[in-house]
């Protein structure tokens, strides 16, 4: 059931921040993309009927030593390929052009001339575009059998074609979105030069991922947390096959606020999907007494979900399959793609797991980027509040309180939690935003009730915006939407007299503030 990488793009990864987000974008325009090692061998690229390929940005300069290379017979190819930054540096040098540190760094927006399209600027011609760049290197002379399309002022070279090939390199960032026509460009490659095969859409994704589960043997147990992820895992496999599909929804007593009843009402009631609800909350809350330490936590949390699961499976079992909402970046991440085809695997001890189950791993949405999950959950007719839900950690309110996890504190993170994201759903602001919550730790503020002095927590909003949580950025909200905000978390959540807003971004800070 792997998707099929002939007519598709591969994007060779040479560690760039946006290598995820070249793909990313290349699927937007229909056609399928997958990340690939930066050494990945022409022959292999061939096999697979690869329609072009992308040479993705990344932290090295070409001129270091051990500094990631491409196959050199890539270079000698006629497949189409797109150079982008530290990539397009590769083919300027491949070709026997230069590359170095010249004085005048490029960060951010840049003017950039288009002199002549050449297939890959068409319909550019004479323009000015806007774009992203983001480099120290830069090419210092190119080879003359290299054609010049557009430049800048801090690049003369600032996209090229090897004449007579379907070469071509950008030193700046088509895939980003502040590059004006970036998706033009990144069309105009795909289809223009590559004639790539409109093959992907969700739609088919998943009628095919259907069938392919419905060819499943046995019970398949599945965790369900209320998130996107596992919502659209449990509602494909539950198409698929039906009552074999047992979906259990552990509450920790670390999750937000009324998850366990939203989960049955949307899974169970709306999309007749049967979930066992397994309370406990009093084990993990016992667990994390005393426990001060982060890491700590994360793993007491981590390894409590495992027993509490195992002990599951085996009351129930056995099950032939045990499913999870693994996504692409984490499989790329965590080293486990051995490329596209790889897509139903047997794992053990995945993501903290018992590794003594002995279930297949089955990994529907593994090829999937976050939007497209969100794409088929609407196919799937899962609710909006469902389908758009922020992304929540897995030790939950465990990493939200600072210092020991007390019923209190939970209590506070929770409760202000939920009015931070009901203020944003009635400003329309929720969706705009990566994550918004509240947290809580051990500092007591003196506030006023009346005549009366009293102790009380200090609760932190948190709202940030982020496109892969990567990197973040604190929203700037409207000081009358959080006057709102912290006026009802004083006035409605016990024991918090006082509220602060971050206005910190990752980095330094991360999101989560444990
Ligand atoms: P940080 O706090 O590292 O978080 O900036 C980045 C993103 O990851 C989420 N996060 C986690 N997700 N298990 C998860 O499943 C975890 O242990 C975990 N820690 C952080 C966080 O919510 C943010 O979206």
């Amino acid at each position: 059931m792997g998707p099929d990488l002939a007519g598709g793009i591969a994007v060779l990864d040479f560690g760039g921040q946006y290598a995820h987000l070249i793909c990313r974008r290349v699927r937007a325009l229909g056609v399928y993309s997958a990340l690939f090692p930066h050494n990945t061998s022409l022959a292999m690229l061939e096999q697979r009927g690869v329609a072009g390929v992308v040479l993705s940005g990344g932290p090295a300069s070409v001129y270091s030593q051990g500094a990631p290379s491409a196959d050199p017979q890539i270079f000698r190819s006629r497949i189409p390929m797109l150079g982008i930054c530290y990539g397009y540096q590769l083919l300027v040098t491949a070709n026997g052009g230069e590359v170095g540190r010249v004085g005048r760094r490029e960060y951010g927006r840049t003017n950039v001339g288009v002199k002549s399209g050449g297939g890959l600027l068409d319909g550019m011609e004479g323009g000015v575009l806007a774009c992203w760049m983001s480099h120290s290197d830069s090419a210092t002379k190119i080879p003359a059998s290299m054609e010049v399309l557009a430049s800048s002022d801090g690049s003369p070279y600032a996209a090229v074609r090897v004449a007579g090939t379907p070469h071509f390199g950008v030193q700046f960032h088509p895939e980003v979105s502040h590059t004006e026509k970036g998706q033009e460009i990144l069309s105009n490659f795909v289809f223009g030069v590559c004639r790539a095969n409109r093959n992907w859409n969700m739609r088919e994704f998943l009628e095919r991922s259907i069938q392919s589960l419905s060819e499943l043997e046995g019970n398949v147990l599945c965790a369900v947390s209320g998130g996107v992820d596992s919502s659209v895992t449990a509602a494909m496999l539950s198409r698929a096959i039906g009552h074999r599909l047992r979906s259990v929804f552990i509450d920790t007593g670390l999750l937000r606020k009324g998850e366990s009843e939203r989960v049955r009402r949307f899974l169970g009631k709306e999309l007749g999907v049967q979930v066992e609800i397994v309370d406990a909350s009093d084990r993990f809350l016992k667990s994390l007494v005393g426990v001060m330490d982060p890491e700590q936590k994360r793993k007491i949390v981590g390894r409590t979900f495992a027993d509490v699961f195992e002990e599951f499976a085996k009351k129930e079992g056995p099950f032939g399959h045990l499913a999870q909402g693994t996504l692409y970046p984490d499989v790329i991440e965590s080293g486990r793609s051995k490329g596209p085809a790889d897509v139903i695997k047997t794992h053990h001890n995945v993501g903290g797991l018992p590794e003594d189950l002995s279930m297949a791993v089955v990994e529907p949405l593994r090829e999937l980027y976050k939007d497209e999950v969100r794409e088929l959950g609407t196919l799937l007719g899962l609710p909006r509040e469902v389908v758009e839900r922020h992304p929540f950690p897995g030790p939950g309110l465990a990493v939200r309180v600072v210092g020991e996890v007390t019923r209190e504190k939970l209590g506070i993170c929770r409760e202000a939690s939920s009015i931070v994201e009901e203020v944003l759903m009635e400003e329309g602001l929720y969706q705009k935003v990566w994550q918004a919550f509240a947290y809580v730790g051990d500092d007591q503020v003196t506030g006023v009730l009346g005549d009366e002095r009293r102790l009380g927590h200090q609760v932190t909003v948190k709202v940030v915006e982020s496109v892969d949580a990567m990197t973040a950025d604190w929203f700037r909200l409207d000081h009358t939407v959080l006057e709102r905000m912290a006026s009802r978390i004083t006035n409605e959540v016990p024991g918090a007299v006082a509220v602060s807003y971050s206005i910190s971004s990752k980095p330094p800070a991360t999101i989560e503030p444990q």
